[in-house]
């Protein structure tokens, strides 16, 4: 009997603070709806519209959590004094986005990974930012040296020019989640000192951020220093990219090989007929 009791407290205690945070989160997505309607610069009259992106906005702003349940269709509707076909179809563009996730019979969650639409050339900082995470970056090489043959064939420089090197990884909240070696042409980035925490925001002061990219992308699996330096296992997946980005007038701009967690990043892409 004790044993019955008690699992029937604990479930009443769960179902007590689930209905407490639903509700709490249904208050902060309410009260972030009717601020975007009462907000002049925001100019949405499609009522889906500004329910996604107030929803966007409280996960952005890191009010729900990777992870958590957003309230039923149902509640929503009922708290937002919206229809129900328009709480559907706000959700069902953030599911599309990446945003949410949706699980038969469980419900819509808050994506856990970390979603990279493709067609953009946005740096790591900017992704992560928009996202809501705080990005920051561990050198362990930041030096000039004389271009390699690889580097020179990749970036169409002659032998013997000067680059610039930069060997980091990348955190994303003080996790790591990418290790990248860039090489820049000395002539755009003289003093790899002034990379701080971006490369794209050195550059961009320097006039010379990327406006263009050719990006590779293959799976693998990480091997002891990766794995270690990202704190997984070895040998678990990672995704190996290298993006060779130009200037206006054609000249590469910068050279990156980047290895990324495969259990947290996504790429997206957007793909048309023509
Ligand atoms: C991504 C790209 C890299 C690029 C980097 C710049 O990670 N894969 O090719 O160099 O962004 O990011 P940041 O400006 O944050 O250094």
């Amino acid at each position: 009997t004790l044993a019955v009791v008690s699992a029937w407290r604990i479930s009443g205690l769960r179902q007590v603070v689930r209905y407490w945070y639903c509700s709490w989160m249904e208050t902060a997505l309410a009260n972030e709806y009717r601020r975007i309607c009462h907000d002049p610069a925001t100019h949405q009259p499609l009522a889906y519209l500004r329910l996604r992106r107030a929803i966007r906005n409280i996960v952005e702003h890191r009010d729900i959590e990777p992870g958590q349940a957003l309230p039923s269709e149902r509640d929503l509707s009922h708290a937002l004094k919206l229809s129900r076909v328009t709480v559907r179809k706000a959700i069902a563009g953030l599911v599309e986005e990446g945003l949410l996730t949706q699980r038969h019979g469980a419900g819509t969650f808050i994506a856990e990974r970390i979603v990279k639409p493709m067609s953009r050339l946005t740096s790591f900082t900017e992704d992560l930012r928009e996202r809501g995470l705080r990005p920051r970056s561990e050198f362990f090489e930041r030096v000039v040296g004389e271009v390699t043959p690889e580097e020179a064939m990749a970036m169409n420089l002659s032998p013997g020019t000067l680059v610039a090197r930069l060997h980091r990884v990348r955190y994303g909240q003080d996790e790591p989640l990418a290790i990248e070696r860039s090489v820049v042409p000395a002539s755009v980035l003289p003093d790899p000192m002034l990379v701080h925490d971006s490369l794209y925001e050195a550059l961009e002061k320097l006039g010379c951020r990327p406006r263009r990219a050719l990006q590779r992308l293959r799976a693998g699996s990480l091997n002891v220093q990766q794995a270690r330096l990202l704190h997984v296992a070895v040998g678990s997946a990672g995704l190996n990219i290298e993006r060779r980005s130009f200037l206006d007038d054609g000249r590469v701009v910068e050279f990156t090989t980047s290895w990324y967690r495969g259990d947290i990043y996504d790429f997206v892409a957007e793909l048309h007929t023509d």
